[in-house]
């Protein structure tokens, strides 16, 4: 079995900072998905990398939902990729908490 290698540049910090971006080459078998490689990053690389997940897979949960190259996605069903390298940032319109974790709840419940 051949492993491929997945470029993942991954959109880091709070949302009161300027971005920033670091890269991380993931190995992968064929079929694994973001979700995965994010996992793997937070398990062999960072494990400060925020991240937000439940159900693992099948958009049952719907946690992990982030911007995937610019598009909105769900990490655990977006498979990985090996030919060019894919950008990773927390969902679009939505108050940045950390890293991909951005804050979904509706207005009327941030109330502080
Ligand atoms: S982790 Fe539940 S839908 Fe992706």
């Amino acid at each position: 079995m051949t492993l491929a290698t997945a470029h993942l540049r991954i959109r880091r910090g709070s949302g009161d900072e300027p971005p920033r971006y670091d890269e991380f080459a993931v190995p992968f078998e064929d079929g694994a998905t973001v979700l995965d490689a994010l996992i793997w990053i937070r398990a062999q690389r960072d494990a400060s990398l925020a991240i937000r997940y439940s159900c693992i897979n099948a958009n049952v949960c719907k946690e992990c939902t982030i911007a995937i190259d610019g598009s909105v996605a769900y990490a655990c069903t977006t498979r990985l990729r090996a030919d060019r390298v894919v950008t990773l940032e927390p969902l679009p319109g939505k108050p940045v908490l950390r890293d991909l974790v951005a804050d979904t709840r509706p207005p009327r419940e941030r109330l502080e």
